[in-house]
């Protein structure tokens, strides 16, 4: 183990929309902070978004009111009303910095360019590059990033985050392909590595989003919440059966801008399922063509755009239109292929709408984040707004608390041998058991899988992974377990209906010997 010889204030793990916002006001706050991603800044999910950023933009006829109501529909009964109207309420500012950063937005000359996405009720979706939101936005932060000097450690895997005696936060555990283990002494840590889509074989997220963060939150004792909430995306790509690893996403803004959705005999997938029709809530979309799927017999069913004509889908949809024609698709033509994949985490690490989780001195932001802004299931387009809107506020909060704080102790070593199971068998296992429909016997079989361990050493970035993922996925498994109902994305075939008794979140903790264990019920509102 070497000292990396450095001292922070703020360590920041991940570099997405939540990591960079943070670091960057950090560092206007006159924090010496740095950021460390395992890959190289900006190749994370923030990248891939494409439908866009939800908020109310004044002089619309749109409410906060209304986003809230939403959102709250959405969530199936398990947001925290509270943090979802704080959270919406802060989106108009938060896109304006990101403006101020240098985004670029569709229609930035006048009034923004607005869409709609499953479960919006208005038009308040805000776009760039057509499809192209998240690329837009992870230039910008970057190129701040970059032109500020913020300190950027890239290739850099988190194995730990590091406590003192006390229990306070005081810094990282890294390992380095070609630089070994190394310490990071911080005095806070924010994580915001994102989600945890790769621990399903196919997926709309980037190679890195493998619950890292998650499993660093768990083993540093923070509570976690709503893990069993994991989002399928019902129009991804669909390239056949052999298919592995991130597929692309086609945007729901293609059903806002009114393509329809077909099962393969062409009789329309959402009629009389939702008075929404094909912009019903994600959950039930997805729900709704994995049933057609199953009654039709087929691994897919069809998206519609023919009526949008050539030149929209080129430049509204560029990169949806691209990822079509290089598979052989021309959506001008003929109907898109589309299946369900593991899109996004709606759970996560407990915080408060400060970022703050319950272990002293760690904060989390982004999609690894629980904030009870998400619920059961994510309004679409909530997510890059929450991850501005708390990036920022966890930098805020970072630097009151170090203000009034003690510094901490030398950190304690990490340990020595993290439980790993098979990457492989671990992610057929959550594709087969732990999806779109899920049954006890299914969730026993996977958890099996993940709990079938060897404590290694962590010799390599990739071990690094593998003890991540082995974690994540116990805990979600853990979770999916002890919801013995339906609701949201979480829809179990022995437990089709939700339940009143259920209206609460589970919460997931490691036990004293590193294993997953649902904690304690949480009420609707967040952590008592
Ligand atoms: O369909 C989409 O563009 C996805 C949006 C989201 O995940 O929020």
């Amino acid at each position: 183990m070497t000292s990396r010889q450095l001292t922070v204030d703020l360590a920041v793990v991940g570099t997405g929309v939540a990591g960079l916002t943070a670091a960057l006001r950090a560092a206007e706050l006159g924090l010496r902070v740095v950021a460390v991603t395992k890959t190289a800044v900006g190749d994370c999910n923030t990248r891939w978004a494409q439908g866009g950023v939800a908020v109310v933009l004044p002089g619309t006829g749109d409410s906060v009111d209304a986003h809230v109501a939403d959102t709250l529909a959405a969530g199936a009964g398990l947001c925290d009303e509270v943090a979802v109207r704080e959270i919406l309420a802060a989106g108009p500012a938060a896109v304006s910095a990101l403006r101020d950063c240098g985004a670029v937005f569709d229609g930035d000359a006048g009034d923004l360019e607005r869409t709609r996405e499953g479960g919006h009720r208005a038009f308040r979706v805000v776009h760039a590059g057509g499809d192209a939101t998240g690329a837009e936005i992870e230039r910008a932060l970057v190129g701040a990033a970059r032109d500020g000097r913020l300190p950027l450690v890239e290739g850099q895997s988190v194995t730990d985050v590091l406590r003192d005696d006390t229990g306070r936060v005081a810094g990282l555990a890294l390992l380095g392909d070609g630089c070994g283990a190394g310490v990071l002494r911080a005095r806070a840590v924010l994580l915001a590595t994102g989600g945890l889509g790769r621990l399903y074989a196919v997926s709309t997220n980037a190679d890195g989003a493998t619950g890292d963060g998650l499993a660093l939150a768990l083993r540093a004792g923070a509570m976690t919440a709503d893990l069993e909430f994991v989002q399928f995306h019902p129009t991804v790509l669909y390239v056949g059966a052999g298919a592995r690893g991130r597929q692309p996403l086609v945007t729901e803004a293609i059903r806002g801008e009114g393509a329809v959705l077909l099962d393969t005999t062409g009789f329309p997938v959402m009629t009389g399922v939702h008075p929404l029709g094909a912009l019903a809530p994600r959950d039930v979309v997805a729900a709704a063509i994995t049933t057609r799927m199953a009654q039709t017999g087929t691994d897919h069913v069809l998206l519609d755009a023919t009526r949008l004509g050539g030149a929209v889908l080129r430049h509204r949809f560029p990169t949806v239109h691209a990822a079509c024609m290089a598979c052989g698709v021309d959506p001008a033509r003929v109907p898109i292929p589309v299946a369900p994949a593991a899109h996004y985490q709606c759970g996560g690490v407990v915080t408060d709408t400060s970022g703050r989780t319950t272990v002293p001195g760690l904060y989390a932001a982004g999609e690894l984040a629980r904030t009870g802004l998400h619920g059961a299931n994510r309004l679409a387009s909530n997510s890059l707004l929450e991850g501005l809107v708390m990036g920022a506020r966890a930098a805020v909060a970072v630097a009151a608390d170090l203000a009034v704080s003690p510094r901490p102790g030398p950190p304690l070593p990490p340990r020595e041998r993290y439980p790993v199971a098979d990457r492989d068998a671990v992610r057929h296992s959550m594709s087969a058991y732990a999806g779109i429909g899920r049954d006890a016997a299914g969730l026993a079989a996977a958890s099996a899988v993940a709990r079938a361990t060897t404590r290694r050493r962590l010799r390599t970035p990739r071990d690094a992974e593998d003890a991540g993922l082995t974690l994540a996925a116990a805990a979600v498994l853990a979770a999916a377990s002890a919801r013995t109902e339906s609701r949201g994305c979480h829809l179990r075939t022995d437990h089709p209906r939700a339940a009143v008794r259920w209206r609460r979140s589970i919460t997931v903790m490691l036990d004293a010997e590193g294993v997953p264990m649902v904690a304690q019920p949480m009420p609707v509102g967040g952590v008592a």
